[in-house]
């Protein structure tokens, strides 16, 4: 790796020459962006009841409007076109193509989608769907949502509607994003929707998200569709320190949040079984399920912010803790620990480009040929300021390191932004600016930001 590179990871200077056909792009997802929550039919989604709840939201901001994006479509369009990139991934919402969560479907919904997969086509930009971006319909929930198996099949059956109607333009398909956030966050802790707060007994709704995944590859296969992937959040962990607890306390987190979600897709086991699957038991026959879970996959998406370190707790049933944001409760087997000597966005999550490098390179080693093209779904930071050194200084460092591995010989196909625009941060509401695209809350008003423009002078300095 380049010794002279600032922790931070940022050199000046042109960046090095990615690979040809090599895929640019940004993302988003519908709840955070689209807004018009009540148009064209859409059926309430987990979030729309998640934000109604007092407190839930830190700013006590909801997705109603967002960036307005369901109208604003055409205008973000050209802002992608004109940015340069190849591709964009959104998110289908699930409660506008099926309100009550199947097995009607509503043709106002979908007509939202072709729209804008035509206008993306149209403008040279690669359509990149994601089918389930944590917006399960309200009814779906009402039904036991993730905790029910069933969902996992109506899901399916929801893949294929969308597939049946974009797939005549769509060559590339993300099934889910970050099960292992769904289920802790959401099920498991209840700072994000659906807001359950059953700890560990939250963990069959990782096998029921994960069983959703491989039927999902299954229906898309089925019509015909290819490029299939998945969008998995994945961080080096480090242990505080070469202690036997601290090693194994990073290696518990590591399972939990790392290869609890990998495995089952690469590998089409559970890592650990002995203590992994009567966690996951009451789901079904996991044999049968791993099978479709392990379909194999066109490509493999990793969503990366920052690595975690992570120590053995300083006594018997302390444990837990705040990890970049996120409040563990205490009594858990690991502790978060300060990562010292980097630069840290607005969110405080430490930048720590090489961990990237680190963490490609890694699953390399660990899943060989089982590991298929990766691509960087989702990458980026959030920072207040429209100059936005710090973000052109974030994606500069980020880039490098993903090159760094690249030379390592980790086969990386592509790279997305998050996000294209400032938009709604779950949990955080409109505090948190991760776009390349300024959005003026009160007049929905885009403003390109300095990483706007630097990174359409790169990828002009690609081609
Ligand atoms: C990821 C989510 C995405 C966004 C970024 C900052 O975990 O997939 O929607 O919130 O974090």
């Amino acid at each position: 790796m380049d010794g002279s590179r600032a922790p931070g990871g940022s050199s000046s200077g042109a960046l090095p020459r990615f690979p040809a056909g090599f895929v640019w792009g940004v993302s988003t997802s519908a709840y955070q962006i689209e807004g018009a929550v009540d148009e064209d039919g859409r059926g309430r989604s987990v979030w729309d009841a998640f934000v109604e709840r007092a407190g839930r939201v830190k700013d006590g901001s909801d997705g109603r409007v967002a960036t307005g994006h369901y109208q604003r479509y055409r205008e973000d369009v050209a802002l992608i076109e004109e940015l340069g990139v190849g591709a964009y991934r959104f998110s289908v919402a699930w409660p506008r193509v099926m309100p009550d969560g199947g097995p009607r479907v509503n043709a106002a919904g979908l007509d939202f989608y072709d729209r804008l997969v035509d206008a993306l086509c149209a403008a040279g930009v690669r359509p990149v769907p994601t089918l389930f971006h944590w917006d399960t319909p309200e009814a779906v929930e009402a039904a036991g949502g993730w905790l029910e198996r069933d969902t996992a099949s109506r899901f399916a059956a929801y893949a294929d509607a969308v597939a049946a109607r974009l797939g005549d333009r769509v060559d590339r398909w993300i099934t889910l994003n970050e099960p292992a956030e769904l289920t802790l966050l959401g099920y498991g802790l209840g700072q994000h929707a659906p807001g359950r707060e059953l700890g560990f007994g939250a963990l069959p709704v990782a096998h029921h998200l994960l069983l959703g995944h491989g039927l999902a590859v299954q229906a898309l296969r089925a019509r015909g569709a290819g490029g299939i992937g998945i969008a998995n959040s994945h961080g080096p962990t480090w242990a505080a320190s070469e202690s036997a607890a601290d090693q194994e306390a990073a290696g518990l987190y590591d399972l939990l949040l790392n290869r609890l979600f990998a495995e089952p897709v690469l590998l089409g086991r559970y890592p650990e079984e002995e203590l992994t699957a009567p966690l996951l038991s009451g789901t079904g026959p996991v044999d049968e399920d791993l099978r479709i879970i392990g379909e194999p996959l066109d490509w493999y998406g990793v969503n990366y912010y920052q690595p975690t370190k992570v120590g053995a707790p300083a006594a018997e049933g302390a444990g837990g803790g705040d990890f970049a944001g996120i409040e563990l409760p205490p009594g858990l087997p690991f502790a978060p620990r300060e990562i010292e000597g980097y630069p840290r966005t607005d969110f405080g999550w430490p930048v720590v480009p090489a961990a990237l490098t680190e963490l490609l390179t890694g699953f390399r080693d660990r899943y060989g040929d089982r590991l298929p093209p990766v691509v960087i779904t989702e990458n980026g930071c959030s920072y207040d300021g429209v100059g936005d050194r710090e973000r052109i200084a974030f994606l500069d460092g980020h880039l490098r390191a993903l090159h760094d591995a690249i030379t390592a010989g980790v086969d990386v196909r592509g790279y997305f932004v998050w996000s294209l625009l400032d938009n709604f941060e779950w949990a955080e509401g409109y505090a948190r600016r991760f776009g390349l695209v300024h959005v003026d809350y009160d007049t929905l008003v885009r403003t390109p930001k300095a990483s706007y423009y630097w990174l359409r002078d790169a990828l002009r300095a690609q081609r």
